[in-house]
């Protein structure tokens, strides 16, 4: 390989005179260590560790035009980079250095941590992959491989990998943390109880910990014994004389659903009801972790309840942590069957906090959102795209607003309906001649809709398509994945109909 050219050299003494002017310890650095390219990586790492990673960086930048086939060099260029935050090119300088020495664990290893801050967790996952079968005994490696499975909600995976890097030496309380919770959202809750009590020795003050193992406590008290028993055992845990039962059986019925486990959802609802006969919410809860066939749609009340709650979080929770991507994915899908050169009336049917405002407002003429919660309502208007918006339940709104719309959406609302005749019924009439009707729908078989533990209904294909006529006809459907619930993928659809009748 050819040495670096004059021009890189000269190139590399003007890098070294300005830091030198900013720091003149590199001067000696350089004089103790002959090998200049080296010299610049161990100081360039070292900068980087003081915080100082940008400076870090381009004395690595430096270090490479003086070796570019070492790949100690480029490794280095990987650390400092991600040490910056510049993944991506962290991941091309540890690719260089695995091009001139293929079994360096540690540069695999790089590129799964930099493509895991990418959020790339699968890619993450087959890089820390190759990193463990070149050095297969990294029990750091193998934890690092577990996380990005509990990012993706893998959690058998996440638990598997978190028990290996358990066997490769002392567990340490990140380790044990990350472990107590794949445990968990796996649904092995008494060994998360166990991981939970070998935290509290490890690490007695850690954040949240206190909190999580309570809960945990009382999800496996629960399931072996009588709810008094277990709220007193989450007391004691949780340090707390009389726990907010509102809310623990809230986060209980979530839990236990998202588990799958309708039974003990059911026991936590009748108890949560058993304490106060007027709150819309319990009752709905066991209503639907009874599984009650005879519903035909929530109850007002309880939308209400359940969405002025929920306001606040909604964005963070739906968006953030449940990969929910409905407004965005269902505008692009009925964009190219809307007609090209004309603005629309729309209507935002169930519009909460406005999530689908966003993508709708460069179509609109008017956009305009309803929504029965009032707290929703204020969130989308906070975030001041529509030109209208009203509290109002959307059958009553649709009927009263005949021949008004060219587009009506509903992302993510007929969850909350099951017999969607009336809905139907309503879009024809909002709508004018030749209007669009598009909503998404969480999926389930049969012929036609049934109410889930989760108090959400799921309609069938045959369903969505057989409601349409006469009134529309069915102009396409995309399927397609709604949210996370608990460690799986809610299968949907997105259906776009046509008035045509
Ligand atoms: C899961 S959120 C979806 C919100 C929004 N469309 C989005 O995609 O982010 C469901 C919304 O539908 C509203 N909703 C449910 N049933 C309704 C009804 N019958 N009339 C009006 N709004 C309803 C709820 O209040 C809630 O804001």
């Amino acid at each position: 390989m050819a040495g670096p050219s004059q021009e890189d050299i000269d190139t590399v003494q003007r890098g070294i005179e300005r830091r030198v002017a900013i720091d003149p310890e590199l001067e000696q650095i350089l004089e103790a260590e002959p090998r200049t390219a080296l010299a610049l990586t161990r100081y360039g790492i070292r900068l980087a560790n003081q915080g100082e990673a940008e400076a870090g960086c381009e004395m690595l930048g430096l270090a490479v035009l003086l070796g570019p086939d070492e790949p100690v060099i480029w490794y280095g260029r990987g650390m400092v980079q991600s040490a910056a935050g510049a993944f991506r090119d962290a991941v091309e300088s540890y690719r260089q250095a695995l091009r001139f020495a293929p079994a360096m664990a540690q540069a695999w290893a790089g590129i799964g941590f930099a493509l895991a801050k990418l959020e790339a967790f699968e890619d993450a996952a087959e890089a820390y992959g190759a990193a463990l079968s070149i050095d297969p005994g990294q029990g750091r490696l193998r934890h690092d491989l577990g996380v990005v499975r509990l990012r993706q909600r893998r959690y058998e995976d996440a638990v598997r990998e978190l028990r290996a890097a358990e066997r490769h030496g002392p567990a340490d309380a990140g380790l044990v943390s990350n472990l107590a919770v794949a445990l968990f959202q796996s649904g092995a809750v008494k060994e998360a109880a166990a991981a939970y009590a070998q935290l509290r020795l490890l690490d007695p003050e850690g954040a949240d910990m206190r909190e999580n193992s309570a809960f945990v406590t009382f999800i496996a008290a629960l399931l072996e014994g009588p709810i008094e028993n277990a709220v007193t055992v989450y007391g004691i845990r949780a340090g707390v004389a009389h726990p907010d039962r509102r809310a623990l059986f809230k986060a209980a019925i979530a839990y236990l659903v998202g588990q799958g486990w309708a039974a003990p959802a059911a026991a936590v609802a009748q108890a949560w009801a058993a304490m106060d006969p007027s709150d819309p919410e319990p009752a709905f809860a066991l209503t639907a972790a009874r599984g009650d066939s005879a519903v035909s749609a929530a109850p007002r009340d309880y939308v209400v309840a359940l969405y002025d709650s929920f306001a606040d979080s909604f964005d963070a929770k739906l968006v953030g942590e449940l990969n929910y991507r409905i407004p965005e994915r269902l505008v692009a899908f009925i964009r190219p069957h809307l007609p090209p050169d004309r603005m629309l009336d729309i209507l935002d049917l169930g519009c909460g906090t406005g999530l689908s405002g966003v993508p709708l407002k460069p179509l609109a003429k008017r956009l305009v959102g309803i929504d029965l919660s009032p707290r929703m309502i204020a969130k989308a208007r906070a975030r001041g795209v529509y030109d209208a918006l009203e509290v109002a339940e959307i059958t009553d709104y649709l009927q009263a607003h005949p021949g008004t719309f060219d587009l009506v959406t509903a992302a993510d609302v007929v969850i909350y309906l099951g017999d969607l005749a009336p809905l139907f019924a309503g879009a024809a009439q909002a709508l004018r001649q030749g209007g669009f009707f598009v909503l998404s729908a969480e999926t389930g078989a049969g012929s036609g809709w049934s109410l889930l533990p989760s108090g959400r209904f799921a309609h069938s294909q045959a369903y969505l398509a057989a409601l349409a006529p006469p009134a529309f006809g069915l102009r396409a459907t995309l399927p397609t994945h709604i949210r996370f619930e608990g460690k799986a993928e809610v299968p949907g659809a997105i259906c776009l109909y046509e008035k045509i009748g």
